[in-house]
């Protein structure tokens, strides 16, 4: 073994050494950063949760202004979405997506006005309801 092949034998052991411990410190940092009491969603669900505020709430949340008791948050012309992926009757994925796609008789569909990676945003914000 030449001298030079040994050195780069020891710099691609070192390196190996290294990089696991540079990648644990970032980790560290990273989840340091969002430690707090309060749920943080992540890019994807932001930007699902922006979507769905602009087309979806005005069905799906209640109008806290019009109501008489704000603790029910008053009626909604659609279902409230909480817990659609949970509870005793999980809903499918695919299911989900296609119900928003196509729309009902008392729904529209979305699957012209949204991108599909839109309604992959709302349906991972729907997940954390
Ligand atoms: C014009 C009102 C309206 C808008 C806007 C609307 N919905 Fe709906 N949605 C409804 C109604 C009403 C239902 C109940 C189903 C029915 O009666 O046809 C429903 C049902 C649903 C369901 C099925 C719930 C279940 O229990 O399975 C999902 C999921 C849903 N909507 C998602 C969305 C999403 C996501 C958006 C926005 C992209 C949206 N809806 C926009 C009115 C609306």
């Amino acid at each position: 073994m030449s001298l030079f092949s040994k050195f780069a034998c020891v710099l691609l052991l070192t390196s190996g050494h290294i990089f696991p411990v540079a990648l644990a410190a970032q980790s560290n940092q990273s989840s340091s950063s969002s430690s707090g009491s309060v749920p943080t969603l992540n890019e994807q669900q932001k930007a699902g949760k922006g979507l769905f505020m602009q087309n979806c709430s005005v069905c799906h949340l209640p109008i806290l202004e019009n109501s008489k008791d704000a603790a029910s948050g008053g009626p909604t012309i659609g279902p409230l979405l909480e817990g659609l992926f949970r509870g005793e009757r999980p809903r499918p994925e695919e299911a989900v997506r296609t119900f928003i796609m196509r729309g009902t008789p008392k729904m529209p569909g979305f699957q012209y006005g949204l991108e599909r990676s839109e309604i992959d945003s709302i349906i991972a914000y729907l997940k954390t309801l």
